[in-house]
């Protein structure tokens, strides 16, 4: 059995899928998640998945007390910290609960991982904190700028990381920057269970293939790219849950290299690493595969441009493939298969009343 890692935010969409690439690796994982976005039917279909009952603790990232009983029940080699609130529409409505939540929540982890000297950490950053990029592809040393506030508490995230990088060099912090995540596990057990109608592209295409929604809205046909529709780098979830242990493998080998018999550590600091194909996409190009794949019809109309949303945004990946040795492999069919599956087999995401 390899280090033990505490997976926070682990029965939502990405961390139930790493919670497998992890356990497949052969990592011993303890999950703690407050359950605000995420169902139990998920932590038991995971634990079908990999054989065994998973290690579940139900509780807040903002809560200390309880961070600090779980900390001292374990040993932790690092975290990987998922747990946090993504909707961009929300987080205009409510910036106060996602500074509280994504930024709050991480300062107080921040503060237990310090206090029982847990120094590795993975953070679930996004390639929203790039904001309209100026050229592309994307690469780790773009500009950084956001206009919502859960790209804020993203960025916000990421330069509290970096200076605590700066004021002690035993911390080793890697902010993920994911790009646009998408399919699910090729069983088709376990994928992206929206509340409500869906703010993202492939799970709103899924849900109109199903027939739960009439016709998909597409934002704004006027943008300078191939066919005019918005243009963006799609990777599947498994290989992004296994880029986290790509990441991981890097923070192990990093920090504790064997010369002659004694331990020497070399610090990682703050590392920004894309995760994402390098290949952009655009929504006519998805709906169109997703409806070779589903074989169902996916009617359409154009509408407005959406808000706050930029043309085109897809990686530069070379960092994640040079440093960390990963490279998504899945292509957009694999990634409308994989969907489909999971969305025919599971209408209703996991809850069979809804
Ligand atoms: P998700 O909502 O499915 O998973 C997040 C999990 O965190 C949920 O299980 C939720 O219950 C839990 N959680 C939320 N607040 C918590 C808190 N205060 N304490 C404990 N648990 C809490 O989202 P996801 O798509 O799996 O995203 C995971 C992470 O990756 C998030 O931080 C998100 O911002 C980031 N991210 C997601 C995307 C994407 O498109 N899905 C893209 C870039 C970055
Ligand atoms: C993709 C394209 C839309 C829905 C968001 C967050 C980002 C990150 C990933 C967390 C755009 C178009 C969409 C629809 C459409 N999440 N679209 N009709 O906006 O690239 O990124 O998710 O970090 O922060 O902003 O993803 O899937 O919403 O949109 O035409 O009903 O699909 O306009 O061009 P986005 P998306």
């Amino acid at each position: 059995m390899k280090n033990k890692i505490l997976v926070t935010g682990g029965v939502g969409y990405i961390g139930s899928h790493t919670c497998i690439a992890l356990h497949e690796a052969g990592y011993d994982i303890v999950v703690y998640d407050n359950l605000s976005n995420s169902s139990r039917e998920a932590i038991n279909r995971v634990s079908t998945l990999i054989g065994q009952s998973i290690k579940f603790i139900e509780g807040d990232v903002r809560d200390a007390e309880s961070l600090k009983r779980v900390f001292s029940s374990h040993q932790f080699f690092g975290v990987i910290h998922f747990a946090g609130l993504k909707a961009v529409g929300e987080s205009v409505a409510k910036p106060l609960l996602y500074y509280n939540n994504n930024v709050s929540g991480t300062i107080t982890l921040l503060e237990v991982m310090a206090e029982y000297d847990v120094k590795n950490l993975i953070f679930s950053s996004s390639a929203t904190v790039y904001g309209d990029p100026e050229t592309l592809p994307i690469n780790e040393k773009s500009k950084r700028s956001c206009t919502n506030p859960y790209g804020q508490s993203k960025l916000t995230v990421e330069h509290i990381l970096e200076d605590l990088a700066v004021s002690d060099d035993s911390w080793n912090l890697i902010p993920l920057r994911y790009f646009n995540p998408v399919g699910a596990h090729p069983s088709g057990k376990i994928g992206e269970d929206p509340n409500d109608i869906p703010n993202n592209l492939m799970p709103y295409i899924s849900q109109v293939a199903v027939g739960k929604l009439e016709k998909l809205s597409i934002f704004g046909h006027d943008y300078p790219t191939i066919d005019g529709t918005g243009v963006r780098d799609f990777i599947h979830v498994t290989d992004l849950a296994k880029g986290h242990v790509a990441a991981l493998n890097y923070l192990e080998k990093q920090t504790s290299s064997n010369e002659s018999g004694t331990t020497k550590q070399n610090s990682v600091g703050f590392l920004p690493i894309n995760l994402g194909t390098g290949k952009g996409t655009s929504v006519l190009e998805l709906v169109s595969a997703f409806s070779d794949v589903s074989k169902q019809d996916i009617p359409y109309q154009f509408a407005e441009r959406r808000a706050g949303d930029i043309a085109s945004c897809y990686a530069s990946a070379d960092k994640a493939k040079n440093l960390l040795g990963w490279q998504a492999k899945l292509s957009i069919t694999d990634m409308c298969q994989d969907t489909w599956r999971w969305q025919s087999i599971n209408p209703n995401g996991y809850d069979i009343e809804k």
